[in-house]
């Protein structure tokens, strides 16, 4: 089946990670790339068309309005975090370049995806649920996927299970008041908490260096890519073949009027579903945290 993914600032360090990403996992049939740098976006064209040779993918640089026709919008354009910086600090300079880029893709067409990755996602996707006139289930943010991929990961070595076994996520902001619903945990069917190897484990200590490592391959390389690159191009595979994948992605979540990360189900018309965990009072309490910061940014905003 052919089908098109466009991402919208291609030529930059997170774009071209999601294109290769794509490429290489043999997503979609056309990446096509974005930017208003275009001599930087044909250069990525050239490099990646090596790439997609191997991997039956056909890879093309194209104007803006062209991305508003596509499955999947993936919108990477931006200013990035500065070492020091947080991802709410770039609000400012990000709504304006998503205001513009929106714009300049519509109109979009009927089903199209639009994904959210730059930063801040959560206020982002609330931007452009606003702005781009698609249904709110299409527009979403790549949200806690990543943190909880992360999370995943560090368990996966404490108790030497594979990844997949483990259910644990990351959830609200993409940010600094994200929070681990450790309560709703497992391993295969057992619950996280009850493991003994846990209970010894520093939680909070944990917790903290997931949502810190952005800031620590910030501050040796200047930015992520590879991560958010293979996330994202994960969740766009579960869109292109409705693969109805359950993934923390942030979505606009009624009881919290805000987009935040819960874990939903992930098909062809973006999320369809959320499927809150059981919280305890005290995650409870740090959802409303993170929807409440989110709520301040969006403010900020004007919106
Ligand atoms: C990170 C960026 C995507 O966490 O926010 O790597």
């Amino acid at each position: 089946m052919k089908n098109s993914i466009a991402i919208i600032g291609g030529g930059g360090s997170v774009g071209s990670a999601v294109a290769y990403a794509l490429i290489v996992r043999r997503v979609a049939s056309e990446v096509v790339l974005v930017d208003l740098d275009q001599a930087r976006c044909d250069a990525q064209v050239l490099d990646l068309s090596d790439a997609a040779h191997l991997f039956d993918t056909h890879v093309r640089s194209a104007p803006a309005k062209e991305a508003g026709q596509c499955d999947i919008v993936v919108v990477c354009a931006g200013a990035k975090q500065r070492p020091g910086e947080n991802r709410i600090d770039l609000i400012g300079r990000n709504k304006e370049i998503l205001g513009s880029v929106i714009e300049s893709m519509k109109p979009f067409k009927k089903e199209t995806v639009l994904l959210l990755v730059s930063n801040p996602v959560d206020v982002l996707t609330h931007i452009a649920q606003k702005l781009s006139g698609l249904p709110v289930g299409q527009v979403i943010g790549s949200g806690t996927f990543l943190d909880s991929v992360r999370l995943r990961g560090e368990l996966a070595k404490t108790l030497n299970v594979a990844e997949t076994a483990i259910h644990a996520y990351v959830l609200g902001e993409h940010g600094d008041s994200q929070f681990v619903a450790w309560s709703s945990a497992s391993v295969g069917c057992t619950p996280l908490m009850s493991l003994p190897q846990i209970k010894a484990l520093n939680r909070d200590a944990l917790a903290e260096s997931v949502k810190n490592k952005a800031y620590r391959i910030i501050e040796a390389k200047g930015f992520t890519q590879f991560g958010i690159g293979a996330v994202t191009a994960q969740i766009c595979e579960s869109i292109i073949l409705d693969l109805r994948h359950v993934r923390p992605l942030s979505h606009y979540v009624e009881e919290y009027g805000v987009c935040v990360s819960l874990p939903a189900v992930l098909g062809h018309k973006g999320v369809q579903e959320t499927l809150k965990p059981p919280l305890t009072a005290d995650e409870e309490a740090q959802l409303r945290r993170s929807a409440a910061e989110l709520k301040k940014g969006i403010a900020a905003c004007g919106m």
